[in-house]
């Protein structure tokens, strides 16, 4: 049933936001699971569509999933086998090519459909394959699927490309050599807050990983992996999605919990836009009660901006004082959503992939569609500022990475609720024991 999203805007949001786990930290430790035999029991998993989608490959390459007490998401992946996992699936999902470093890395063989491309850019998989090789596992691109052996994979020193810092590449080689012989060097390494995590999974299972959240990671192999018991981390996107409500509203939103130091390079930015911000150990604060200036953003690998908050800073500065310039580094095709944004009054000219931002008063309420998951969320904030009804259609996309989106925000004093095409209201289903009985 197709969905939409109605909100009425101009209310300032105003409380508290409790954030459910990360998306992206869920699904690299999700297929982590996949390194040992014995069960894994994962805390804070959130029920998001794109880790429904992940345990649906799990489950078709053999791993048994189920949900425990408070919503514990088991994993046991003693059942492993080698059959390849739909392609349906993967092409949802891009991150279900994870399985492949543990596959290769566990069992000696991948055979794991290539992800292809995404609405926001092309997205090859050209270092996962390269680290593989470097690991010494004969790999080949055969009929749209990546075919990957190696008896025993050997240690060795991956240089990632410094350019981009792979999130995916870094999770995947990680894996890899957790099962390797000796002891393997990945320079470049991706230092997200969500890879730190993940390295903090792998150690709780018995791997020895160093370094991680530095330009250089090592992993000294280990024959086998235990299985353990694990939390995901708060979703700093979420966290910053939130925050950047607040800040387009007027309002004054906390988000907790979440380390500040996550966001570090983005609480710059909105200081340097002029928005009050608060700190404690466990959560972040932003509050404006005026208008805010401009500020120029480049998307980077982290500590930089992160690209997956670029459209909610961009759509901040729709209604800021001045003229800003967003860059976005990361992606070939993530500035699409800002014909939407001229729909609702914003002033945004786009050359390759820059985009010039002149403020506006305010933006003016319209019928938009979401083209992805982060440019849908910032529909939404877009839509809570702006004066009048707007409705959001495609909210699919949403649905993959943010948990119970309408009671946070409407908890926060939003006016937002769902419809079906019939004009029914409807609630998403989040309880992870309907979700998995449903898949
Ligand atoms: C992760 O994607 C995140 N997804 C993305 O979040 C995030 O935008 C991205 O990292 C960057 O931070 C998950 O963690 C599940 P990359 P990933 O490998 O790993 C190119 C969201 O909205 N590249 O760091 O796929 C690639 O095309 C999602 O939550 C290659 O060329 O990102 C991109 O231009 C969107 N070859 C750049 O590197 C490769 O083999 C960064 O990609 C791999 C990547």
């Amino acid at each position: 049933m197709v969905e939409q999203l109605r909100i009425s805007g101009g209310a300032p949001l105003r409380g508290v936001v409790n954030l459910s786990g990360s998306k992206n930290a869920a699904l690299s430790v999700l297929a982590g699971a996949l390194l040992t035999e014995e069960p894994c029991l994962l805390h804070n998993v959130p029920p998001i569509k794109d880790v429904v989608t992940m345990l649906q490959v799990l489950r078709s390459i053999g791993v048994e999933v189920s949900v425990g007490d408070h919503n514990a998401i088991h994993l046991d992946a003693s059942g492993l086998n080698t059959s390849p996992p739909p392609y349906d699936l993967v092409k949802q999902m891009r991150a279900s090519f994870y399985v492949a470093g543990p596959l290769l890395g566990r069992l000696g063989k991948a055979k794991v459909p290539l992800p292809g491309g995404c609405v926001i850019g092309s997205r090859p998989v050209d270092f996962h394959i390269n680290a593989f090789r470097k690991l010494g596992a004969n790999v080949n691109v055969e009929h749209g699927f990546m075919v990957a052996e190696c008896h025993r994979l050997q240690a060795t020193e991956i240089y990632l490309d410094p350019r981009w810092c792979s999130v995916g590449a870094t999770v995947n080689a990680m894996m890899a050599a957790a099962l390797a012989k000796g002891h393997t060097v990945i320079q470049n390494p991706a230092r997200e807050p969500e890879v730190l995590n993940f390295a903090s999974f792998l150690n709780a299972m018995g791997a020895q990983v160093e370094g991680a959240g530095s330009k250089q990671v090592t992993v000294q192999g280990v024959e086998r992996l235990h299985g353990c018991e694990f939390t995901v981390l708060s979703d700093r996107i979420e966290a910053g999605t939130y925050l950047f409500a607040g800040a387009m509203t007027g309002g004054d939103v906390t988000v907790e919990p979440i380390n500040p130091t996550d966001l570090e390079f983005v609480l710059c930015k909105l200081d340097e836009a002029g928005l009050e911000i608060e700190t404690e150990d466990n959560s972040i604060r932003v509050s404006s009660d005026r208008g805010f200036r401009a500020v120029d953003v480049a998307t980077a690998p982290f500590p930089g901006f992160p690209t997956d908050l670029q459209p909610l800073i961009l759509t901040l500065m729709c209604i800021s004082e001045g003229r800003s310039v967003i860059q976005e580094t990361i992606y070939d095709g993530r500035l699409h959503y800002v014909d939407e944004l001229r729909r609702m009054g914003a002033n945004v000219t786009v050359v390759n992939q820059t985009a010039v931002v002149r403020g506006v008063p305010s933006l003016s309420a319209a019928p938009v569609d979401s083209p992805d998951l982060r440019a849908g969320a910032a529909l939404v904030v877009a839509g809570l500022a702006a004066e009048g009804d707007t409705e959001i259609s495609g909210i699919q996309v949403i649905d993959r990475g943010y948990h119970r989106l309408e009671d946070k925000i409407a908890q926060l004093g939003g006016t937002i609720a769902r419809f079906d095409t019939n004009g029914n209201k409807v609630n998403p289903c989040s309880d992870w024991q309907e979700i998995l009985a449903s898949i």
